[in-house]
Order: C-alpha cells, then structure tokens, then sequence
C-alpha cells in the first residue's frame, strides 16, 4: 500500500526556513500558496497550478489581523485547520505553514510594508490598511518559505496587482503567477465568506456576478457609455433588497486608476476591467472580470 505523504505542519518561520532549505539543497523547486484558510475549491485551484509548476507547494495557513479594520470580521472569519489540513493531505501539498500570530507578530513587531498608488482605490479606499497588512504579510510569508513562485487568485485582482508591483520593487525574485477566478455554478465567486450567508442571502449573493454579467453585455454594444455600464450594474444591486452596494470602478488593468472615457483603445480585451464590493447581510463580497473578453 502506498503510503500516505501527510504534509508537515510548521509553526513559526525558522522551522519553515530550514524546511525550505533542505528541500532547495535536494534540488526541488518550490511553490507558495497563500491563504487565510477556511480552503475551498478556488483555493484548491491555486494549489494545482503550483503543483503543475514546482516539486514542492507548501500553502500558508495564516489569518492576518494586520489587514482586518475595526470590525468583526476578523473574529468571525473561519478557522476550520483540520479539515484544511485533510485538503491540503489530498491535495499532496509539501507543507502546510500556519503560524500563530505571535511568531508572527511577538511583542515588539512595529515594521510595514507600506504599498504605493495602486493601493489607492477600490478595497484600499473603502478598507484603510487592508493593504498594508497584506503586503507587510506577504513579505513575511515569502521571507520565511523562499519559494521560486507563488500563485494568487484574479478573484482578489486588486491586491495581485499590489503584490507584483512590491516583488518588482523590492527586488523579491520570486514569479508571481496569477489563476483565474473559480464560480459557483450559478456564477457566485467562492469565497471563505460565502460561509457565513443564510441561504437567503446566498441566493441573494448571486446578483454580485450577475451584474457584471450584464455589465459586460452592455458593454459589448457598440455605443455603449461608461454611465449605461456603471448604471446598469448599479441597477441590479438596487433591485435585490439583501444586497447594498459598496463600489463599482471601471478601471484600467495595469494602473488600476478608475477609467473617465471609454475610447476605442479602451475596448479591447486585457485593458479594462469592472470591480464591485457589495453587501449582502452583513457579509461583504468582492468581484470583478475583464469587461470585454469573451
Ligand atoms: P484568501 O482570501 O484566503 O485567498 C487566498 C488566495 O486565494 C488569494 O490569492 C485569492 O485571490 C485566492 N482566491 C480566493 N478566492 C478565489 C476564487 N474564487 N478563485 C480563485 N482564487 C481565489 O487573499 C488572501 O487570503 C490574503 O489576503 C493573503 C494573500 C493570504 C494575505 O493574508
């Protein structure tokens, strides 16, 4: 019988150093997904394509109270470690790192990474340090694995942008690898959060990804306006009473600065993109897609 790899499990970032270490010497590349765990099938995803690109995926299990605000939902945020640790057993990922937050942050801890522009708009203007805690973590994470690459998902579109731009600063040398947003079939984007919608709100939910469905119809018309866009998709949130919206930006993929004019150069596929925030409860969802690819 063959026998079964169970991941390691590493606490703090010296053990996970010298785990990098020994798998570096004997030759295997390495891959990092990073996660706040409560895993599901768009996590899952990201730990293939690590797995069809490294030797070794080793996946961060770490739920960051650097990028949560003065809210709730850092407390209610799920935190379901066994099962996560099972589907990263069957997933044949290498080692699972989950830190506790104090070899994380020990008594003393005052450093941040703090990102630019591009943390500007968007989740960074409706959640103020959201980024900064990310970038300050995903330095962390990327400081104690070592990986060659690390993959994150389009779902969160604004911060892979922000990660890719602070590995170029910063001279980080590790590829970042961006995967494609995984849907319910109904076209809700999985999310830890999803969880904690009744089933009410969770049919509720799925005017988020209907609206940009719509939006990318309207779009598509020849003499579409920026506004029809913008009020369509503002149409749809309003007329589902479980939901209010937070944002809704048209914006340029590489700036992420929000677009004013939709000019012809604008209306091709990889240039622009639309994003929302919405609540649903009180449970805040985010989404976004190109707005002309087929
Ligand atoms: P988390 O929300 O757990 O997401 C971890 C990774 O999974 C991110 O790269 C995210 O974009 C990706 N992901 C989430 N839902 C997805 C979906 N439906 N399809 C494809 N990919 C999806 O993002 C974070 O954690 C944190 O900010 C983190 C980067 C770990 C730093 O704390």
């Amino acid at each position: 019988m063959a026998a079964v790899l169970r991941p390691v499990t590493i606490e703090n970032p010296a053990d996970m150093r010298s785990w990098s270490r020994a798998a570096r010497s004997s030759g295997r590349s390495i891959a990092l997904v990073a996660t706040m765990g409560a895993l599901h099938d768009g996590h899952l995803a990201l730990i293939e394509h690590a797995r069809s690109r490294a030797d070794a995926v080793v996946v961060s299990i770490f739920v960051n109270p650097l990028q949560f605000g003065e809210n709730h939902d850092f407390t209610n945020y799920p935190r379901p470690i066994d099962t996560d640790l099972a589907a990263c057993e069957r997933a044949e990922v290498a080692a699972v790192y989950a830190p506790t937050a104090a070899a994380m942050y020990p008594r003393g801890f005052e450093t941040r990474v703090v990102p630019g522009r591009l943390a500007s708009t968007m989740e960074g203007h409706s959640r103020p340090g959201h980024f900064e805690g990310v970038t300050t973590v995903v330095t962390k994470l990327l400081a104690a694995v070592g990986p060659d690459l690390a993959v994150f998902g389009e779902k969160d579109y604004q911060q892979l942008a922000i990660i890719r731009r602070m590995v170029s600063d910063l001279d980080l040398g590790v590829d970042i690898v961006a995967a494609p947003t995984v849907r319910e079939p109904d076209g809700l984007a999985l999310s830890s959060r999803n969880q904690r919608l009744t089933p009410a709100q969770r049919r509720a939910a799925v005017c988020i990804p209907r609206s940009i469905a719509e939006a990318r119809e309207v779009a598509a018309r020849p003499d579409a306006t920026l506004d029809a866009i913008l009020a369509r998709v503002r149409h749809v949130i309003d007329d589902e009473p479980q939901a209010s919206l937070d944002y809704v930006s048209v914006f340029d993929a590489g700036t992420l600065e929000a677009i004013d004019d939709l000019d012809d150069p604008m209306r091709v596929a990889g240039r622009c993109r639309i994003a929302i925030a919405a609540r649903v409860g009180d449970v805040r969802l985010i989404d976004n897609a190109d707005l002309y690819d087929r």
